[in-house]
């Protein structure tokens, strides 16, 4: 029997196509195929990795050894699960190795199920082997991304001893702490946004540790389990244990409005939470915004000993995630690291997502030059609400050397609030400056006079042409005077430098708020004059104001009436530290500064 061209071709691809799902069953048990169910397939990412891994290791690595006794993805690739699992655990429970985020769905008002075998005893022998095998093949220590999921597997090279602990801690079977994190990465959806007010519920995480419930869900047995609740779309618990680990993670009914299935991440160590989250940790500030931008910056980061400031300040260790307020799309999953992924509007992360709207950067400006990390967005709405979320995705150079051991490390922090200025556009948020380099906030503004760049230089060479005068008079000090000659032993002619720039540059470049914030320390501006879109303050407003002094018809300074004209916008004095600071350092040093503020103001 004779077949046509196209019927030959149907043959040959369709045997290709049976010998490709023939190989791909053979390298990934089906096991896996199941829990690979999210867009970012982590088959790519478990692929990647133990092509990689076995090259990768350390010999004397106290995670590896203590990963590889519960990790039965250690085996080679041909044999899939170890053999004490594969027996243990029934067909529908899915195994937990180590420090492995699995992914899975989860339909409305059914349980998934997984165990994490803790009571494990016959591979250690075998494991020991394969240990010392893989030390002679290489001797450094390595990280390892999994590209997609964010997830990522951090491999230490403590000492020896930590290898042997491990190891007889293994064989003892003693006692061990079990922290079981989840996150959701996505909830079912309102099928009317506008109409629909409430959240969707949160997943339900049942545990536990006796034989006789192995199956822990929302209708077992509450003596035989633990029930935790998600929080915003996060759970963690620990348990302190040496049996297997039964972990039931319950999808509720959810009411008619909406439609769609959850899907979550779960992850079992012996050595920390992999999913984290710390609501109450403020490790992020609102410095300022403006109509359409908004700055803000993480705390001082603590360099821990042996990392160099430089490497700090070449590797950011935040990613951040913002939202507008009045969106509810990320209501329900504010904790969860691949929920904010999925679902927030803005993103700044380093595998996944970043998004033009923001950027982000190392610096040392502010008191005591410490590294922070900031963060700068544009093209955000005008007089809108907004939050951002911090969170700290995988191993950061931060991390990796305070903890000595592996740990999933997503963090996900608490909230910051932060919202934009009206569109009167009169206020624009400078930074970077060049002289001003502590400069960062907004100032006045008007759209006509030309982009940011052109404004931040405006103001720079304003403050550095007055500043210009003060370095000669200061360069006819005898700076380098020994120390009976000079003015003061307690600050030298650097100090004094120093608080005068900055003094000058916070006195020159006012800080800008909208003309409708009511706050009382504020002091108005220009009152007088049109804001950019020629309206003018109406007559009320201005009787409110009266006496019209100079101070509320101008600007802070003529040269900004005239070269930028910002119209009414009022002014947050400049804070008085930085003016003790400098009287403190005159007082001790010279003089100087008085004469030369009043020739250059
Ligand atoms: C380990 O890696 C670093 C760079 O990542 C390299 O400088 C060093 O020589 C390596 N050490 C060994 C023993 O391979
Ligand atoms: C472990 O759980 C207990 C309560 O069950 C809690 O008090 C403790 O802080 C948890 N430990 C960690 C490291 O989270
Ligand atoms: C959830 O829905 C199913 C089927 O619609 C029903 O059998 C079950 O009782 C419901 N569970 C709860 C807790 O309402
Ligand atoms: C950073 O540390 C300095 C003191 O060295 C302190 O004055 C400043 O407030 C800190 N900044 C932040 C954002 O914590
Ligand atoms: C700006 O507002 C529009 C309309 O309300 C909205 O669709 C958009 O998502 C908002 N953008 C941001 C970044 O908030
Ligand atoms: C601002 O304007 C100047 C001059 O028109 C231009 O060279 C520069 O690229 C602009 N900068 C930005 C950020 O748009
Ligand atoms: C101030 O003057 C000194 C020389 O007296 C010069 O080296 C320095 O660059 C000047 N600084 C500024 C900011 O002009
Ligand atoms: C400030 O006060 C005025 C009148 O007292 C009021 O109309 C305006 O809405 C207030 N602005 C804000 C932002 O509260
Ligand atoms: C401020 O402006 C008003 C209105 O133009 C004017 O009457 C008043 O004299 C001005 N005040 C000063 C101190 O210039």
């Amino acid at each position: 029997m004779g077949l046509t061209p196209l019927q030959s071709r149907l043959v040959g691809s369709l045997a290709a196509t049976i010998l490709l799902i023939l190989l791909y069953l053979f390298l990934f048990p089906p096991n896996f195929a199941d829990a690979a169910e999210i867009e970012a397939d982590p088959s790519l990412s478990i692929l990647g990795r133990t092509l990689d891994e076995p090259l990768d290791y350390s010999p004397n690595d106290v995670a590896l050894a203590a990963r590889s006794l519960l990790d039965p993805t250690y085996e080679p690739e041909f044999m899939p699960f170890g053999r004490t699992i594969i027996g243990r655990a029934p067909a529908e429970v899915t195994p937990l190795t180590n420090n492995e985020a699995v992914p899975m769905n989860v339909e409305a008002g059914s349980t998934q199920r997984f165990v994490f075998i803790l009571s494990d005893d016959s591979e250690s022998v075998g494991e020991e082997k394969r240990l010392e095998l893989r030390s002679e093949q290489n001797g450094n220590s390595s990280e390892i991304l999994s590209p997609g999921t964010g997830a990522a597997v951090r491999e230490m090279a403590p000492d020896k001893e930590g290898v042997q602990l491990t190891r007889k801690l293994a064989r003892r079977q003693s006692s061990r702490t079990v922290y079981i994190s989840a996150n959701t990465c996505q909830q079912p959806q309102p099928i009317d946004p506008v109409k629909t007010t409430v959240d969707p519920p949160q997943l339900t995480l049942y545990v536990s540790i006796s034989p006789d419930n192995d199956d822990p869900n929302s209708l077992a047995n509450p003596d035989m389990q633990a029930e935790i609740p998600f929080k915003e779309g996060a759970v963690m618990y620990n348990i302190t244990t040496d049996r297997d680990v039964y972990i039931g993670i319950h999808a509720p009914n959810v009411s008619s409005v909406f439609k769609g299935i959850y899907n979550f991440e779960v992850a079992a160590s012996i050595d920390t939470y992999y999913f984290r989250y710390e609501d109450d940790a403020q490790q992020l500030i609102w410095v300022d915004s403006d109509s359409q931008g908004a700055l803000l910056i993480t705390h001082n980061l603590t360099i821990p000993p042996g990392v160099t400031e430089e490497a700090i300040m070449n590797n950011p260790p935040y990613v951040l995630f913002a939202h507008n307020k009045k969106d509810a799309a990320i209501n329900g999953l504010k904790h969860s690291y691949c929920g904010l992924m999925k679902y927030a509007q803005m993103a700044a992360t380093n595998n996944g997502r970043h998004d033009t709207m923001v950027r982000t950067s190392m610096t040392k400006r502010g008191q005591g030059s410490h590294p922070k990390q900031q963060f700068f967005f544009s093209g955000l709405n005008s007089s809108s609400e907004y939050i951002g979320i911090l969170a700290k995705d995988g191993p950061s150079l931060l991390k990796r050397q305070t903890t000595g051991q592996s740990s999933g490390g997503i963090t996900v922090f608490g909230a910051t609030a932060f919202s934009t200025k009206s569109d009167h556009g009169n206020c624009a948020l400078i930074v970077d400056l060049e002289f001003c380099d502590q400069v960062a906030y907004s100032v006045p503004f008007n759209p006509s006079f030309g982009n940011t760049t052109q404004l931040a230089k405006f103001y720079d060479s304003y403050a550095a042409a007055i500043y210009a005068n003060f370095n000669k008079s200061l360069a006819q000090i005898a700076c380098e005077a020994p120390p009976t000659q000079r003015y003061s032993l307690a600050r030298n002619c650097n100090d004094c430098a120093e608080a005068y720039k900055d003094w000058l540059c916070t006195v020159t470049i006012p800080r800008c708020e909208d003309f409708s914030n009511n706050a009382s320390y504020l002091q108005p501006r220009a009152v007088i004059h049109p804001f950019p879109n020629g309206e003018t303050l109406d007559q009320i407003t201005l009787q409110k104001l009266r006496p019209l002094t100079k101070a509320l018809n101008n600007s802070r300074s003529t040269h900004i009436d005239e070269f930028i004209r910002p119209g009414p916008h009022k002014e947050l004095l400049p804070s008085l530290t930085p003016c003790i600071g400098h009287i403190t350092t005159a007082r001790h040093g010279s003089g100087l500064f008085l004469s030369s503020e009043s020739r250059g103001m």
